[in-house]
């Protein structure tokens, strides 16, 4: 009997799983089909383009740069945001707690802290005016956001381009559908033309045109019980709460001694991350100042944590950035803490073992899920550590810059 059910049990998931594969293949072929009213405008790739050189796709001058704004509908008007500001700084905070990504059943908002956004968006070179809302007129509402970074990108190994990464685009949930979104990035892109820079980077859960690559992502379940019980993972058939967690358990101390990156690693940290990624083909360059702002530990956003040789030469260092999600009307739960895999470096361990100890700190932080993309060697560990994968592709973008289309594995950069 109990057999039965659980032969029941595994082919109803059996089927949900196809046709939740079918749903999201039959929605990435609609897309595929679609006409990009905007996307065909802007200097990208069609989707069904075969790319076989890299280069830029159109190439202007500053003469060719609009002076003054994009118009916006009237009842709204442009806002550059002080994030240095703490009433600017929260005003996007609440946007985007409210109105930002959702998985596809909307029962999960990304929840970036306060502290996040302030460090996402100073890097060494950030500009202020890279900032961008749209504020409601009349109340000052903050209903839209879109930001720029500066970024040094290397493609296929040689073509070394000053580009932004472009992240946060977000429009208020009442205002969807209405083409504020090309207006937007419209705006970023005359600002950042503006500056003599020509090129982007940037991801997203769907299908434009058109992705240098599709990645996946991946889950470690550090605390089964809360992920099951909110929604987040599932028990698989034939298997007890116990168990399950019995499964997912990690070692309570790391295997090495890992100690937080401090200013004195930055120069061997530099060296050892510049060379690791200069092994890939979409990868962005760190010079010591950008190592330090980008991995110096910083609570509830960043921890990073080293080897060292007798020397004092950082050998190893691994990465990730808390980003939790708030839980979308759950009696019990309101927020999912989630350590999101950032760069990771191993040359005296096995990979193995660097990513099972950072999951040993993850868990001794109280985080509930580790996650990481199918990007870098990740795949080396993804299996043995018990990762499973996510339900979304990460797709990513160059904006003006053609180049053949890359595996995930060829990847190795990771936007926030
Ligand atoms: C993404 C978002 C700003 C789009 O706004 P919208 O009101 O749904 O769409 P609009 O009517 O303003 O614009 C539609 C155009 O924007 C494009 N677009 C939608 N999402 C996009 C994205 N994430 N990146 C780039 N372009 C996007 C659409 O493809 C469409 O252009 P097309 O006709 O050429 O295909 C909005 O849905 C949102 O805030 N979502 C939650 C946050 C989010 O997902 N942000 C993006 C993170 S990558």
């Amino acid at each position: 009997m109990s057999n039965n059910n659980n032969n029941n049990k595994d082919s109803k998931l059996n089927a949900l799983e196809n046709s939740k594969q079918l749903m999201s293949l039959l929605k990435h072929l609609k897309v595929q089909e679609q006409n990009h009213a905007f996307w065909d405008t802007q200097p990208v790739p069609k989707l069904d383009q075969v790319i076989e050189k890299n280069g830029p796709i159109e190439t202007k001058t500053l003469d060719d740069v609009r002076k003054e704004p994009l118009s916006l509908p009237p009842q709204f008007e442009w806002s550059t945001i002080d994030v240095n500001d703490h009433a600017q700084l929260m005003d996007v905070y609440t946007l985007l707690n409210e109105n930002y990504v959702e998985d596809d059943d909307n029962m999960f908002r990304f929840d970036y802290s306060v502290a996040f956004l302030k460090w996402a968006l100073q890097p060494p070179g950030y500009l202020k005016q890279w900032h961008i809302g749209v504020r409601v007129k009349d109340n000052k509402k903050m209903v839209g956001f879109i930001s720029a970074i500066p970024a040094t990108v290397v493609v296929d190994k040689t073509e070394n381009i000053k580009m932004v990464e472009i992240n946060f685009l977000c429009v208020h949930k009442k205002l969807r559908e209405k083409r504020l979104a090309p207006v937007l990035i419209k705006e970023i892109t005359r600002l950042v033309n503006l500056e003599n820079i020509w090129q982007a980077a940037y991801t997203a859960g769907i299908v434009l045109p058109k992705p240098v690559a599709t990645c996946r992502y991946y889950h470690r379940s550090l605390n089964p019980k809360k992920l099951v019980e909110v929604g987040f993972s599932q028990i698989p058939a034939n298997i007890t709460m116990s168990l399950l967690i019995k499964l997912h358990k990690v070692p309570e101390a790391t295997k090495h001694a890992f100690r937080p990156l401090e200013k004195k690693d930055v120069p061997s940290a530099t060296l050892l991350v510049q060379k690791y990624l200069s092994k890939y083909s979409l990868a962005p360059t760190f010079d010591e100042h950008e190592i330090w702002h980008w991995f110096a530990p910083l609570k509830n956003v960043m921890d990073c944590q080293v080897l060292t040789d007798a020397q004092g030469n950082v050998t190893d260092l691994f990465s990730f950035y808390t980003l939790p999600s708030s839980i979308i009307n759950h009696p019990k739960h309101k927020n999912l803490k989630a350590a999101f895999s950032f760069y990771n470096v191993a040359t005296s361990i096995p990979v193995a073992e660097l990513m099972q100890d950072a999951l040993t700190v993850a868990k001794n932080n109280e985080f509930d899920v580790f996650n990481c993309l199918d990007i870098f060697e990740n795949n080396q560990f993804i299996k043995d550590l018990k990762f499973a994968p996510g339900d979304g592709n990460l797709q990513y973008y160059l904006y003006n810059y053609s180049t053949p289309t890359k595996k995930s594995a060829d990847i190795g950069l990771v936007l926030l």
